[in-house]
């Protein structure tokens, strides 16, 4: 926690607010309930690591060689306290993590859709384990913020940068409630995955807007609905299995949602089912997925009866 508030601190000053928050989350994850993951942490054994690389489909970090068999039994059950993986993949040590998300899929459409991140700031909202944080640390930025409320993610996250060690990258276990103490504060956001999990999707939006600098782009990403008729599906209960679902919009929807949160030149530029190639069962998240979740005989449809999930991705400039 103090990690963020040191880093942040290198590009202004942060305010009260935020660090009260940091600090109420701290205790939070420090709870009874938390112990498991906190353990998983800290009983990692001190590894001297010699590789890292974050420029393919697996962030890589340490070889193979960097430890024994008794670390690698170790390192192996703190890995397993932590699944289901959902985003990943990574590989540590030679362990190849496969997460039910194929999140490089997600990175290979952004990416190109990004300016040059060197030496700017960057935040990811609803970061989860910091995949696309170690993504984009690639890209020689000069900070990127994970921002994640749930303690869960926070020791995942620390698992994996307590071998990479990379100083400038910080998890906050902080909501995009936050980001309105940080205002004008980041270059690049990312809101991927975000939108549809909340009760006022434009809330989270102004959020983002005013977190960004004058000129700072955006990636937006949702799940939703398909078609162009400008509506948004609100499930009775779960959609697709998953529950605290709200809003699902079709492109249109969302296409207005951000302009009317003030964003300029909106750019829609990836809208497409969700396949079950990127998102399905692993050994590392035994987990029913996409596939189950789908009806049996109409792949267009989820098992309740709605239109299957597709999504929708939008570069946004403030
Ligand atoms: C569907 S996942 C998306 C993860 C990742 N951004 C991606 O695109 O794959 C939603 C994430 O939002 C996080 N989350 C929950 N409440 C949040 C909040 N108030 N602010 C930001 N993120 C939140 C969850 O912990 C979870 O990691």
């Amino acid at each position: 926690m103090d990690k963020f508030l040191s880093l942040s601190g290198r590009f202004r000053e942060v305010p009260d607010s935020i660090a009260r928050s940091l600090a109420a989350a701290d205790a939070n994850a420090r709870s009874q309930l938390q112990s498991r993951f906190r353990e998983a942490v800290q009983s990692l054994p001190s590894v001297q690591v010699s590789c890292r690389d974050y420029s393919g489909a697996e962030v890589t970090i340490g070889c193979p060689e960097d430890i024994t068999d008794n670390q690698k039994q170790s390192i192996m059950s703190s890995l397993y306290a932590f699944q289901p993986w959902r985003k990943g993949p990574f590989r540590l040590f030679g362990i190849d993590i496969d997460a039910e998300w194929h999140s490089d899929f997600k990175w290979d459409r952004v990416l190109p859709m990004l300016p040059s991140l060197e030496g700017k700031i960057l935040g990811d909202i609803g970061a989860n384990n910091g995949y696309f944080v170690f993504r984009a640390l690639h890209h020689r930025p000069a900070a990127v913020f994970a921002l994640d409320p749930v303690p869960r993610f926070y020791y995942m996250f620390d698992l994996l940068n307590y071998f990479a060690g990379e100083e400038n990258a910080a998890f906050g276990m902080l909501g995009w409630q936050s980001l309105f103490d940080l205002p004008a504060f980041f270059d690049v956001l990312f809101l991927m995955g975000i939108v549809y999990h909340h009760r006022s999707p434009l809330d989270v939006l102004d959020a983002v807007y005013a977190a960004l600098k004058p000129g700072g782009v955006a990636i937006i990403e949702s799940m939703g609905i398909p078609g162009n008729s400008g509506v948004a599906l609100f499930p009775a209960g779960k959609y697709a299995g998953g529950s605290g679902m709200y809003f699902l919009p079709d492109s249109v929807t969302l296409q207005r949602w951000l302009k009317r949160s003030k964003f300029r030149e909106i750019e829609p530029f990836y809208s497409a089912p969700l396949s079950t190639d990127e998102q399905r069962r692993t050994h590392w998240a035994p987990v029913d997925s996409l596939a189950e979740f789908l009806d049996p005989f109409d792949s267009s449809k989820t098992i309740e009866g709605y239109p299957a999930p597709w999504r929708h991705y939008f570069r946004v400039v403030k």
